[in-house]
Order: C-alpha cells, then structure tokens, then sequence
C-alpha cells in the first residue's frame, strides 16, 4: 500500500507502492464512473513555472473526472512569482487554496523545497532536468498493459543527460529488475550521479551509440527529445540535433511485439510513418496519464485524509 505524502521522486516508490497505483489506474480505466464525485469539494492547484500541455492538461482532467475543482497558476508572468516572490512564499500561500498542488519547475529540487514547506501532497510535475515521477506512472502503465513489469528488456534513447523522464522510467525500473539499454551519443550520456544511482541498486544496464545493435532485443523503445531548452550552449544543441530518428524503415529490424513509446512532445526523433505502425504506443501513453494521474491524486488524497475529512471547499 503506498503511504507517500508527496510523489517528488520515483526512487521514493518501492514495487508494492508502484503495483498499487497501477491497480488503482486499472480499476479507473475500467470502471470510471465509480470514481466521479470521490473527491468533491476538494481542490487542486496547478503550478507551472514551465511550458506544459500533456501533464497540465492530464492533472486537471484527472482532477476534474475525481469531482475536484481546479485553479491554475497560469504563466509566470501573469503571476506574482514575476514580482520576485519566492517558490517556498508562493506554494505556502497556494496550500491555503488548495488540497494538492503539481509543480512543474526550471530548478531541480525546487519540488522537494515545495514538499518540505506545505502540509498538503505536492507531486513533481518535472523539476529541471531532475526527475518527472508522474510520467514514470503512466509510462510504467502502459508498458505493463503490454508485456507486463517482469522480464523486460528495454532501450531508452536520446537526450539521457536532461531528460527527467529517463531519470524517474530508469529508477523505478530497477524495482522490477528490467534489462536497461542506454543509447545516445557520448556527450548525452546518463548523467554519472544517475548511473551511480542505478549500479548501486545492482541494476542490469548497459550504454550504446548507436541502436541497431540491440533493437532487435528489445520488448519496449523510449525515445527521448534533445532537451534544446537545457543546454547553456546552442551550438552544442545543434551538434547532435537529430542525430537519432527512428522511421519506419529502422523498425524493420524490431521484434513484432515491440512496444515504441515516447514521453512527448516529440521533434523528429520519430517519424510519421511510425505512428500507424502497430509498434506505436506514444499516443495511447499520452491518454493513459488520465487514469493514471486520477489513481495518483486519489492515492495521495486518501493518505491525507485518512478520515475522509472533506476539502477546502473552494
Ligand atoms: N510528457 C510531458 O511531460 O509533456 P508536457 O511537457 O507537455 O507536460
């Protein structure tokens, strides 16, 4: 049974605490009207210091098919944050608003900051190049509807220095003890904090340059944008833009079974031609973020109000 009071990191999620969210997103899926008024009364905020469509968009549908309300923060620039206030001011004051709030911020750790000042669960939306523990759920979802979480063999490719979604798949992965193929060029390397992080746990992984020679290993494909917005030299973004695209035409040489996902938004690390592939999950993952972050809010909701004390009422 999962007892978290906030979700800031997916190296905080034990299996059991994974496997009971799954279930949970499961039931959701199947039966969702069981779920519709579970949470009225309650709030949710929406703190967005980043762009976002996908984990903004899912969190408030999740929100709102719970019976919660929800208020946006809205651009930072329409926000008081643009005066100079604080990240430790701005969620104190939010808490009083609000049952729960998802941060999505430039600066890694600024979500454990959030954790450690308000009384109410914060979840970690993305925290700079640091870790995005909610896309880990959804993608750990959609991977188990397809092979389940036993026996995996996985590539993850791309941008592996900023990508946050790498950082939190890679960690609750070793929880399953999966197979981790790591493929991008030199310089995009896992961060050496993260490879600590995962040989310490005793996880199976190996790097690679290239793709082709373990595709064909492979029950499930991660691909990964470079993270333009990360790297404090565009030159060096450039240098390896594009370096890795899969079409079509790569997939050729892929086990049938293979599952190919994406965390999105992509640039052109995937081809058109792969999206009608029966490979392609990269849009089924997007929507699984609804049941998913629904299972996470309720999860969350129901460790803080053990007692069904009703919300802020807001
Ligand atoms: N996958 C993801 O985090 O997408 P957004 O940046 O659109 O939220």
């Amino acid at each position: 049974m999962m007892r978290q009071d906030h979700l800031i990191t997916a190296t905080q999620l034990s299996r059991d605490d994974i496997e009971t969210v799954l279930d949970r997103a499961r039931a959701v899926a199947d039966d969702p009207a069981a779920y519709a008024d579970r949470h009225a009364g309650r709030v949710l905020a929406l703190c967005f210091f980043e762009p976002s469509t996908r984990t903004r968009m899912s969190f408030d549908s999740a929100a709102k098919r719970l019976g919660m309300n929800t208020i946006d923060m809205g651009d930072v620039d329409s926000s008081s944050v643009s005066k100079g206030e604080s990240l430790s001011d701005t969620v104190r004051v939010i808490e009083g608003y609000a049952d729960a709030i998802v941060l999505r911020h430039p600066s890694e750790g600024a979500a454990t900051l959030a954790g450690e000042r308000v009384d109410v669960p914060v979840v970690n939306a993305g925290d700079g190049a640091g870790q995005h523990p909610s896309q880990t759920l959804l993608d750990l979802h959609t991977i188990r509807e397809d092979h389940g979480l036993d026996d995996l063999t996985i590539g993850i490719m791309g941008d592996l220095k900023y990508g946050r979604t790498v950082h939190s798949l890679a960690a609750a992965l070793t929880e399953f003890d999966a197979n981790q193929h790591f493929i991008s060029p030199e310089s995009l390397r896992l961060p050496r904090s993260v490879r600590f992080d995962l040989h310490e746990t005793g996880a199976q992984i190996r790097e690679h340059e290239e793709i082709e020679p373990v595709l064909d290993e492979l029950d499930v494909l991660y691909v990964t944008r470079i993270q333009k917005e990360r790297f404090p030299d565009e030159n060096e973004y450039h240098r390896v833009a594009g370096e890795y695209r899969i079409d079509a035409e790569t997939l050729e040489a892929a086990d049938d079974d293979l599952t190919v996902m994406h965390p999105l938004p992509r640039v052109d690390e995937i081809a058109p031609d792969v999206d009608e592939a029966d490979h392609a999950r990269y849009f089924q993952q997007a929507h699984n973020g609804v049941p998913v972050r629904m299972a996470l809010l309720d999860t969350l909701l129901e460790n803080a109000n053990p007692d069904g004390d009703e919300g802020t009422g807001v």
